[in-house]
């Protein structure tokens, strides 16, 4: 358990004015202070307005089953019918998907086309012998297969489990074991910065790991780059959905509280997280917040850079934006990959009103310089926003100016895979913005920042961020029994409460986000669980102890690894690669850490726990604190040395 100055307070964001939202934003913008005062007058029944956003089998009578725990029990309804027939009417000939891949091809589906490769393949998955409840696995780039994918699972019922493009076959076979999943839709590869890179040997080892007899779908992305040969129970996804074409698929009816998604995230132990989201409270939270927070309109052309492997592809890509019937734009690739003037580029060419993105790419832009953006009209821009970590002020202001030059919001907005949507932002036509703090909880959500004995702090006094109501989007693991309590540290004192895992502190009621305080880092929008990644480098022979914290290298984040040697005479440079060899085999090259920091012992407390806040303060390069509880202080300076050497 770590002490009160585990925050690091920066005065600078607690000391700034709050900016007025633009006038013209105010005017149009999709809520006003009015419709929020329902949740203060009604309590929960507000989120009505959220569930009103949905359309209905079987409408809800109640909203929220505190028993429970259930978000509108009684009401039954399909996604896709919300995602895509219900716009069928009023706008089929509007693009729901416009696709841009990584060598420069676009593809668009309209509202109809993409219903028509929904419904018929979600006839080719049924026709496979998937049924309602059975996990689909997804490994997919950013494609507009993989959207076609999700949502012809939730058509049929069919629960799915998209796996990032970027985890490695080990990773796909451990989630895939742990869901119990025997089905699996694979892009035969994929292109990163123009490379393309194959995932066909993902279904051998996915098959070798497993007890489960495995289907697989292939979906050619690499064409004429990548042959390869189908197996027994592999098809092609072009033939099935030929196979299926014109075919149509009654959506099925689904409880409110049935699955409609899981997806893995990095919890504090050393497996991966299951998150299971819902039909009916993910939906109306993710559609409720693409419309009030990211004031998402059905005419709008919507940029969110996300990858759809995480969760923000899924909630703020897929379901709320198509939930509102917008024209969503899909990026194939990172925000910030060159060329430098990419992102600027599609936004002038495809009119966005809205881009969602991330401090990290910020960061880059500004270093990159305004000469890229101010060379493209971004004047159809309405709002802006940011997630995955804390913007810092200087960023802030940056998108705020340059991009946005004054004319739009930013709303700069909280939340996690475990929350499903926004839970902390502003409301960007009701509330002043703070650069660096990201807001007020959302109206029906009451958020506080507690001590280690769970008593709340005073305001401006860093702590530990709850979430005190329960909200529509929270997964079925907090409608259950455990809660995940056992995962955290910190007792909450009210009867129901959701530890976040985040350091937080609140000023004249806006919270302001300190990052991680348990066995979990963020680094440039990634979560990584350490516990996960010190398991693995102990598992490579010539490890002792191993402790990963996050840090910052000129000003980029990264994984700082430090590990302790069995040996006084170790071979640095071949255990650095088998360690790193080991995490691409384990979880996938990009959880490889950007340094590793080999030292005699690592630093531990009196008890013997190895003190990684001190290994932060080395990592972040921070003065260090007291280390006089240390039981071995004398290893602080020749870490130290080590990390700069390194
Ligand atoms: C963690 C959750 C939310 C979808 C993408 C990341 C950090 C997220 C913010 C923000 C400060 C933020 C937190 C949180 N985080 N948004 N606006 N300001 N920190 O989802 O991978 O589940 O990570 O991201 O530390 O706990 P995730």
């Amino acid at each position: 358990m770590v002490g009160g100055d585990e925050f690091e307070l920066e005065t600078e964001k607690l000391a700034t004015e709050r900016i007025a939202p633009p006038q013209s934003f105010v005017e149009q913008a999709n809520v006003t202070p009015t419709q929020l005062e329902r949740f203060s007058e009604e309590g929960v029944d507000a989120w009505e307005m959220a569930g009103d956003l949905l359309t209905w089998d079987q409408p809800y009578r109640t909203v929220f089953d505190e028993d429970d725990g259930d978000w509108f029990p009684d009401g039954r309804l399909n996604a896709t019918a919300n995602c895509l027939d219900r716009h069928l009417d009023s706008r089929k000939n509007q693009r729901a998907l416009v696709w841009e891949g990584q060598l420069g091809e676009t593809r668009t589906e309209t509202y109809l086309e993409l219903s028509r490769k929904v419904n018929a393949f979600a006839a080719g998955l049924r026709d496979l012998g998937v049924e309602a409840g059975d996990v689909v696995t997804l490994h997919m780039p950013v494609i507009p297969e993989l959207p076609v994918a999700m949502l012809a699972c939730a058509r049929i019922g069919a629960v799915h489990a998209v796996v990032y493009a970027g985890f490695s076959g080990e990773a796909l076979a451990t989630r895939m074991a742990e869901s119990d999943s025997s089905y699996l839709v694979v892009s035969d590869g994929y292109y990163r910065r123009g490379d393309a890179v194959s995932l066909t040997n993902r279904a051998e080892t996915v098959r070798a790991g497993l007890d489960q007899k495995v289907t697989t779908v292939v979906v050619d992305r690499l064409g004429e780059h990548h042959e390869y040969s189908l197996g027994d129970n592999d098809y092609q996804y072009r033939r099935l959905l030929d196979e299926h074409r014109g075919e149509t698929v009654e959506p099925v009816s689904r409880r409110a509280t049935d699955e409609l998604f899981l997806i893995y995230t990095s919890g504090t132990t050393g497996e991966p997280k299951r998150v299971t989201h819902t039909t009916g409270g993910y939906l109306a939270h993710t559609a409720w917040t693409s419309h009030a927070v990211l004031d998402i309109e059905p005419g709008d052309t919507y940029l969110c850079t996300a990858d759809l492997g995480w969760i923000t592809g899924h909630s703020y890509i897929v379901y709320g934006p198509l939930a509102l019937g917008t024209t969503v734009l899909l990026r194939e690739g990172e925000a910030d990959q060159p060329p430098k003037t990419k992102l600027w580029e599609l936004v002038e060419k495809h009119a966005v009103d809205i881009l969602y993105t991330s401090p990290t790419a910020i960061r880059t832009f500004m270093k990159w310089g305004a000469e890229y953006p101010d060379k493209y009209d971004l004047s159809s821009l309405r709002l802006l926003g940011t997630v995955g970590e804390p913007i810092n002020p200087e960023a802030w202001r940056w998108l705020y100016e340059q991009i946005g030059d004054e004319q739009c919001p930013v709303v700069d907005t909280w939340w996690q895979t475990e929350t499903g949507g926004h839970l902390i932002t502003t409301i960007p036509g009701v509330d002043g913005m703070k650069p660096g703090s990201a807001g007020p909880p959302l109206p029906g959500v009451e958020a506080t920042v507690v001590d280690e004995t769970g008593t709340e702090v005073e305001e401006t006094t860093g702590g530990y961020l709850a979430i005190e109501t329960p909200w529509p989007g929270m997964p079925r693991e907090l409608s259950e029994e455990t809660r995940w309590a056992e995962t955290s540290d910190v007792l909450p004192n009210s009867e129901w409460a959701y530890m976040t895992g985040d350091g937080a502190v609140v000023d004249d009621e806006y919270i302001t986000i300190l990052g991680r305080v348990d066995d979990v880092i963020n680094v440039s929008g990634r979560r990584y669980g350490t516990m996960e990644l010190e398991s693995i480098m102990i598992g490579v022979d010539g490890i002792a102890e191993a402790a990963v914290v996050s840090g910052y290298d000129d000003h980029d984040q990264g994984i700082y690894a430090f590990a302790n040697p069995d040996s006084d005479s170790a071979d640095e440079p071949a255990l650095r690669v088998r360690i790193n060899r080991e995490i691409e085999r384990e979880i996938g090259p990009f959880a490889r850490p950007d340094r590793i920091v080999f030292t005699p012992e690592l630093p531990k407390t009196s008890s013997g726990k190895i003190m990684r806040r001190l290994l932060t303060d080395i990592a972040h390069g921070n003065e260090l604190g007291d280390t006089s509880a240390l039981r071995n202080p004398e290893v602080v300076g020749e870490i130290e040395s080590a990390t700069q050497s390194d």
